[in-house]
Parts: C-alpha cells; sequence; structure tokens
C-alpha cells in the first residue's frame, strides 16, 4: 500500500486550480443513465471514486469513453445487466445513486446495500421512503437491494432529514415518472442543483434546486447533451485550510467562491484573510494571530461536515480552546487520534470535541481512516515539524486528483512511496 512522505514547515505560496468536484460528477454519472442519447461531460474529476463508478456503469453496459483528461462519453444502453458487481459497490458508497436512474429507466435496480463506512451508520431509509412513494416495491435481501417496478409515479416525499443522496436519487427517479413529485425538506448542496441543471440540459423539469422544496415534472425520457461539472468546493477548503494551517498565502483559482461562504465565514473569525473574486479565493495567513474559534456542522449553507476534519488539523495549533460539534455523521472524530499521535490535545466525547491549541506538531507515523480524514492529516503533516508518513493513502486518492503536484507547486515538500 502506498504511502505519502511529508516533510512540514513551509508555508505554502502560490496559486492552484480546483478539479471537478466530486460529489457532483457521483450523482451526474448516474443521472446520465437517464438520456437516450450520447451524454458529454466536462471537468471530470480523475479520482478513484470517479473511476470506480465509470466500471460499475461499464459491467452495466453502459459505453463509457474519456475523450480528454476530464472530459467523458457516456451511452446508456437500452437495457441493463441485472447486477451490479458486489466486489466494486461495496468500494463505493455513492454506487447507492444508481437505484432511482435505473428504477426509472429500466424498471428494476439491484444493487449491494452500500456498507457502514468509517463515519457512520450510513442508513438508507430515506431512500427507500421517496422511491416507494413513486410506486416502486423495494426489498433487502441477503445485503442485496432489489427493486421493481412499472412506470413510476410522481408523488409528494417529505425528507425527515435532508439527505443529499435521497433527494438525488428521488430527483432523477422523478425525472421519468408519470406526473409531478413534490419533495419537501430536500437538502440544498451546490451538488444538488448541479445535478439539476445536468439534468434540465437534458430536457427534464426540475424546479426549486437549492432549497427544501423541489418540484420535477417527468418526462418520456431525456435526450443527450453536453455539461461542464462544478469545481470541487471541498477540494477548495482543503487548500485553503492547509494555507491557513502553514500560515502561507494561496490563491484558488476556478473556484465559485458562494458554495464556501461558511467556511470562509469561521477562516475569518479565526483571523485568517480571506479575499474573494468571482472565480478566486486568497488565502493568506502569513503574520497572523490566529484566533480559537467554535463549529458546529450543520447541513448547506451551514458548515460542512465534510471540512470538519481538516478544521480540526488548522485548530490544533491554534492558540487557546476550539470546540467542534459534529451534527451529521455519527463518528467523523477518529481523526483525532491520529493527530494526537503528532503532540495534539484533543479530547472527543460522542458528537463533540475540545481543542487545546499546542505550540507545534511534530511529524510522525499516521494512517487515513477515511477520505477527509486523510486530508486532514495531509494539513497536520505540513504544520508539522519534521517528517509525517501517512499510511492508507488509497482513502485520499478517493477525492483528490493530482495532489502531490497541485502541492508541490505550493512549496510543499511531499512525496509518495
Ligand atoms: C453526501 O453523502 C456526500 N457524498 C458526503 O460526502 C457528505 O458528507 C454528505 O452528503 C453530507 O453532506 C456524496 O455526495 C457522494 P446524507 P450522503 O444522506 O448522501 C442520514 C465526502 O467526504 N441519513 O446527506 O450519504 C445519514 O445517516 C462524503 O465527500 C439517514 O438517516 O449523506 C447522515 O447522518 C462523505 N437516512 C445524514 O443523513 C438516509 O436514508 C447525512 O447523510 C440517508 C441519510
Amino acid at each position: 500500500m502506498s504511502k505519502l512522505i511529508i516533510t512540514g514547515g513551509q508555508p505554502l505560496h502560490g496559486k492552484v486550480k480546483v478539479s471537478g468536484a466530486k460529489n457532483a460528477s457521483l450523482a451526474i454519472l448516474c443521472g446520465a443513465l437517464l438520456a437516450e442519447d450520447e451524454v458529454v461531460l466536462d471537468n471530470v474529476p480523475d479520482i478513484s471514486d470517479v473511476r470506480i463508478l465509470l466500471e460499475i456503469m461499464g459491467t452495466m453496459g453502459v459505453k463509457v469513453r474519456w475523450l480528454g483528461e476530464e472530459t467523458l462519453s457516456l451511452r446508456s444502453p437500452k437495457n441493463i445487466e441485472d447486477e451490479a458487481p458486489y466486489e466494486l459497490v461495496k468500494q463505493l458508497r455513492a454506487s447507492n445513486l444508481l437505484l432511482g436512474p435505473m428504477l426509472t429507466r429500466y424498471g428494476k435496480a439491484s444493487i449491494s446495500l452500500p456498507g457502514g463506512c468509517n463515519i457512520g451508520i450510513r442508513p438508507m431509509d430515506l431512500h427507500f421512503k421517496g422511491l416507494i412513494n413513486l410506486g416502486a416495491e423495494m426489498n433487502l435481501e441477503r445485503g442485496i437491494i432489489q427493486g421493481k417496478t412499472g412506470r413510476l409515479t410522481g408523488s409528494r416525499v417529505y425528507l425527515d432529514f435532508p439527505s443529499v443522496g435521497a433527494t438525488e436519487n428521488i430527483i432523477m427517479a422523478a425525472c421519468l415518472a408519470d406526473g409531478q413529485t413534490v419533495i419537501e425538506n430536500a437538502a440544498k448542496e451546490p451538488e444538488i442543483v448541479d445535478l439539476a441543471n445536468f439534468l434540465n440540459a437534458l430536457g427534464a423539469k426540475v424546479r426549486g434546486a437549492g432549497t427544501d422544496l423541489i418540484k420535477i415534472e417527468g418526462q418520456h425520457l431525456l435526450k443527450g447533451g453536453r455539461y461542464t461539472i462544478i469545481p470541487d468546493r471541498i477540494e477548495a477548503g482543503t487548500f485553503m485550510v492547509a494555507a491557513a494551517a502553514t500560515r502561507g498565502k494561496v490563491i484558488l483559482e476556478s473556484v465559485i467562491p458562494r458554495h464556501l461562504e461558511p467556511l470562509t465565514a469561521k477562516l475569518r473569525e479565526a483571523n485568517v484573510e480571506v479575499e474573494v473574486s468571482e472565480d478566486t479565493i486568497c488565502v493568506n495567513a502569513a503574520n497572523i494571530e490566529a484566533k480559537s474559534i467554535d463549529i458546529k456542522t450543520m447541513p448547506y449553507p451551514g458548515f460542512p461536515t465534510d471540512m470538519q476534519s481538516q478544521m480540526m488539523a488548522f485548530l490544533s495549533t491554534v492558540p487557546g480552546t476550539s470546540i467542534i460539534v459534529e451534527n451529521i455523521f455519527e463518528n467523523r472524530f477518529r481523526v483525532a487520534d491520529e493527530i494526537k499521535r503528532m503532540g495534539a490535545n484533543i479530547k472527543v466525547e460522542g458528537r463533540m470535541a475540545v481543542i487545546e491549541g499546542v505550540a507545534s506538531l511534530q511529524g510522525a507515523k499516521v494512517k487515513a481512516s477515511d477520505l477527509r480524514a486523510g486530508a486532514a492529516l495531509v494539513i497536520a503533516a505540513l504544520m508539522a515539524k519534521g517528517e509525517t508518513e501517512i499510511g492508507d493513502v488509497h482513502y485520499i486518492d478517493r477525492g483528490y486528483a493530482n495532489l502531490e503536484p497541485k502541492l508541490t507547486s505550493l512549496g510543499a515538500l511531499i512525496r509518495r512511496s
């Protein structure tokens, strides 16, 4: 298994271009199943989550062709293979986003229940509630989700929690259902808006994405088309926090500053200078007196849970006491134990982590336990004195394209072994 070796202590300086959004790409790739003709996607990030999903779709009969480094062509088949291969599906929770499109286009779906992962239980009750409301027969046998239906019928669905994945599955299922579907208490993340814009470019009628009330008028089939995926706000946020943590100055290009407002607000609260223009963000932390802050993760537009671990790393050497409350997932503080091995002072009590800033971190051998924990360890290693070795780097490769070259261009001393 490859490792990342990082020698810390250099402030990051320079410019970096952010890649396409992982969480928009995964939903949009599944949405491409709804189109009768070719779909071409630009700004697709070259990350392992995308490659695994494409492999799953390939086994189902989807024609997948890379037309360029970040440009993809997809042609969905008239009929699909019944079951996505367990070996692949178990690696990727987001394969559950195939359910809605498969049911509404082909009348059947058979996906292995994507197990829980390292950050929480990850149930699917809200996905099932929505698909059953639309008329699908869903059951779970021996860890396999079986769904079948004739034609789905539009309905009203109230989400007990604004689940991103459930909102996406129901939107996609509703696109080819008979009549109107209304989703109440829908998730409002930018990736939902990007999925809706993509589907509407193919002829769908999705209204209200980005609000908690989404209405979808079912169509017969969607046509093909071309679409550019939004920049990845969590990759961007990770570089913003790395710049703050190393007391450097970094300009992020090809971003949508509005998507990062919750993080920008918190960094400014911590005395980090953040300037935004139309499609760039400049983080300047040179010579600042960073200040401890409190964070609670919430559904968008609250502070994103996917940025929580990275902020924990940054706050570990900010003088004073910072408190993080994780309201989205049950088990998303695992990285605390690894950062403590580098000298941090963090106490975890249930959904709360209390961080007492220390003077500095020291390099150590650590291991990533999930994608964003891995990103947090990269930030901790960039801040630390000496050399850090990060194991289980495959978690990081799930969501960060070309991480080493991007960080090296900012002055980081990083290599893969
Ligand atoms: C998406 O996961 C993202 N993944 C996650 O990003 C992100 O952390 C999460 O949304 C929250 O923003 C993708 O988009 C591929 P949820 P998803 O359904 O859809 C509960 C990353 O690092 N819930 O909004 O699985 C669930 O238990 C990943 O890029 C139910 O109770 O998240 C959790 O507590 C990690 N029942 C909460 O909702 C359900 O049926 C949020 O889950 C579904 C979810």
